[in-house]
Order: structure tokens, then C-alpha cells, then sequence
């Protein structure tokens, strides 16, 4: 156990053996800026003051030669090998509204949502609740360093069922683990909640959840659960979902039994490849998911709470259309993908 110490505020928080600076300080209560929790994005930069870390990752993205020079660390995969004193920003925003925790898993159920995605339920062995739209990490076995997915049920207070979409990628280490190994019985470890771009059912707006591929899970995760939200029972909920194929659209079966469906709540698949063998007989939209949310919500997408997620090209143009339209950036939630 390493006791870490601020040097601009009086907290400080232990971090037990195996555990990252940024982890241990959000199981504290305190609000470590972060996003990503794999070194990619950079967010969770702290200054060392005192005191040795190591990075589990060994050349994380977000992690360069200035970092170095300035003894400034990725809370996200710095592990202490003693006591130290960083510097950090903490901010009001960051607190979790749940502590995430780490708990053992076993594979309750997998199904296949489409030809490379795939659905799989695991049960905590330490029941915990997460907000929807949030994610966690995943030690697939025998993968170097936990994955993050986001959860695509709900799961309020004493719930031990954290269901997950996940798209297989064409050599992925983690993704390859999960898909070809892991049958129901099995058991690995899920750490979590993590993740700001969580429902916020105070905002009284309309929903749009705009899910890319692999976003499809934290998307269907927040129509599930503003459907049953009192606070949002006058609202619609919009849910538009981008694949390149015919062959890769998925969602609408997971809002079809949701209250409200075909009314207040609706869905709409576009096709970036309508050409493609793949696409073959698809007459729905075509186009990229940002065009087609442009055109068909346009200066009604101010008035909207929007939740998007995806692949880093599709988040990135998203988001660029987003504040071109001139949503608020308070209304804008999403956490990147890498
Ligand atoms: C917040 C968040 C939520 C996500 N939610 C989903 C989801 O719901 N569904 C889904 O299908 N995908 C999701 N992803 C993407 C997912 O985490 C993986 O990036 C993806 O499945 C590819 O993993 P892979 O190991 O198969 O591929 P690889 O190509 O083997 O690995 C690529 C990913 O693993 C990371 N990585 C590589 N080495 C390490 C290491 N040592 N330690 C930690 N990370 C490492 C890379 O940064 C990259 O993100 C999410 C990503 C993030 C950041
Ligand atoms: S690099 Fe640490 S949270 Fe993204």
C-alpha cells in the first residue's frame, strides 16, 4: 500500500498493490481528471513531486519526451512503488457519482448481435451499480492490460449484471481473447464504473444517442434507461447507428420493447457503404451518421441533450458537426474510444 499526497490540496488516498494513482483516487472520492483509462488520451497528466511510479503500459500514446522532462505522469497506468507527493488539478466534475470498484466476474451468457459483435453478460461476484452509459475495465485472459467497454444494460443499487456489446477487432489481443475463449463459467476481473458521458436525467431535453459501430453499447445503454426515466417521460429519445454495411447494423432490437417505442422513441440505421456486396438490397440512409443527424435534426440539435459514441474518426467528425450546429458543450457527452 502507497500513501499519495497532494501538493496543491490536503487530500490524500492510499493506492494498494497493482493499483494506478488515478484508479485509487477515484475509489477515494476524489475528482482525477481522466477519460480514457488506457494511456491514450492524455487527461490524467499529474506533476511527481516525490516519490517513484511506474507506467503498467510500457509506452503509452498520450505518454511523451516533454512528459518525461517534466516528471509528469498518466494517473491511469502510473503504479506507486512507495509513498509520493504529486501536484494535480482535482475538479468538481470528475468525482464519481459511484466509486468504482474491482470485483471477479463469471460469463453468464454470449450471443451474437451481428456477424462481429457480440453480447456478453457477466455476474460480479460484488454486486455494484453503474450510471448508464459508463464503462469498465476488462482483463481479457492472457491480454497485457485491461480494456475498457462500456455496459449496455442498467444497473441500479445491489445489481450484479453488467452486460456488454463488444465488436471484435481484426487482430485485436483483447477482443480475439474474449471472442475465441471465453465461454459461460468462465471468470476474469471487471473494474468499474468509469466514464462521464453518463444520462443525465436532470436535463429536461430531448435525447439523441448517436452510436458508431463499437459505440452501439453505451448508446443502448442510455435509451434503456431515459425510456423508464420519470424525469424524461415527456421526451423523445432519437437513436441513430452508423456501420460501413447493411451486414453491420444493429440496435433496433434492443429499443423495441422499450415504452414508448415508435413514439416518442425512434431509430434510424445509415450505411456508409451502400455499395459494398455487403449492402446489398439496403434501402435505408446512406451517408456518414454526422451527416445524417445534421440533416435530419438541424437547428433542433441546440435544443437536445446528445450522447454519442464510436470509433475515433466517427466521434471526431461528430463532435465537429456538433459545435458547428452550436450545441452547448454542457450538452455534448461522450467519452473517446481507442
Ligand atoms: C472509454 C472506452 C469505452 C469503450 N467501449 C467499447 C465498447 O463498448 N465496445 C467495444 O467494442 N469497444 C469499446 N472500446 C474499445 C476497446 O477498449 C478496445 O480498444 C477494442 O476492443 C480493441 O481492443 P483489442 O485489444 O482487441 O485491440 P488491440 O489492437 O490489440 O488493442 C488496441 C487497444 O488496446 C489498447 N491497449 C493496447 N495495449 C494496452 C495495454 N498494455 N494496456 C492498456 N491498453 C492497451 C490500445 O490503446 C487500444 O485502445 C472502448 C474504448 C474506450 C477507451
Ligand atoms: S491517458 Fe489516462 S485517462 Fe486517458
Amino acid at each position: 500500500m502507497a500513501r499519495i499526497t497532494l501538493a496543491n490540496s490536503d487530500a490524500a488516498f492510499d493506492v494498494a498493490e497493482g493499483d494506478t494513482v488515478l484508479r485509487a483516487a477515484l475509489r477515494a472520492g476524489l475528482g482525477f481528471p481522466y477519460e480514457c483509462n488506457v494511456g491514450s488520451c492524455g487527461n490524467c497528466r499529474f506533476e511527481l513531486q516525490e516519490g517513484e511510479v511506474a507506467h503498467l503500459r510500457a509506452e503509452p500514446p498520450a505518454w511523451g519526451e516533454r512528459d518525461r522532462a517534466r516528471k509528469r505522469w498518466l494517473g491511469c497506468q502510473a503504479a506507486p512503488a512507495g509513498d509520493c507527493r504529486i501536484k494535480v488539478g482535482l475538479q468538481e466534475k470528475y468525482v464519481p457519482l459511484v466509486r468504482p470498484r474491482i470485483s471477479g466476474a463469471v460469463l453468464t451468457e454470449r450471443h451474437d448481435v451481428t456477424h462481429d459483435i457480440v453480447e456478453f453478460r457477466f455476474r460480479l461476484d460484488d454486486p455494484h451499480p453503474f450510471l448508464p452509459g459508463q464503462y469498465a475495465l476488462v482483463d481479457a485472459p492472457g491480454v497485457t492490460g485491461a480494456r475498457a467497454y462500456s455496459m449496455c444494460n442498467v444497473a441500479g443499487a445491489g445489481t450484479a449484471d453488467w452486460h456488454f456489446q463488444i465488436k471484435r477487432v481484426p487482430g485485436g489481443a483483447a477482443t480475439g481473447a474474449l471472442f475465441d475463449r471465453l465461454r459461460a463459467g468462465d471468470r476474469l476481473t471487471l473494474d468499474g464504473p468509469y466514464g462521464m458521458a453518463w444520462l443525465r436525467e436532470e436535463a429536461p431535453r430531448d435525447v439523441l444517442c448517436l452510436a458508431g459501430g463499437s459505440g452501439l453499447s453505451p448508446m443502448v445503454s442510455i435509451a434503456r434507461a431515459a425510456a423508464v426515466s420519470p424525469k424524461l417521460a415527456d421526451r423523445s429519445i432519437r437513436f441513430l447507428y452508423g456501420g460501413r454495411t447493411a451486414r453491420d447494423v444493429a440496435g433496433e432490437a434492443f429499443l423495441r420493447d422499450l415504452p414508448g417505442w415508435g413514439t416518442r422513441i425512434t431509430y434510424e440505421a445509415v450505411v456508409s457503404q451502400p455499395d459494398a456486396p455487403e449492402s446489398a438490397g439496403w434501402r435505408g440512409a446512406t451517408g456518414f451518421l454526422h451527416e445524417v443527424a445534421k440533416a435530419r435534426f438541424g437547428d433542433a440539435l441546440k435544443d437536445m441533450e446528445v450522447y454519442f459514441a464510436g470509433p475515433p474518426a466517427m466521434a471526431e467528425a461528430t463532435h465537429r458537426m456538433l459545435y458547428e450546429a452550436g450545441v452547448p458543450p454542457e450538452r455534448i457527452h461522450f467519452d473517446q474510444f481507442y
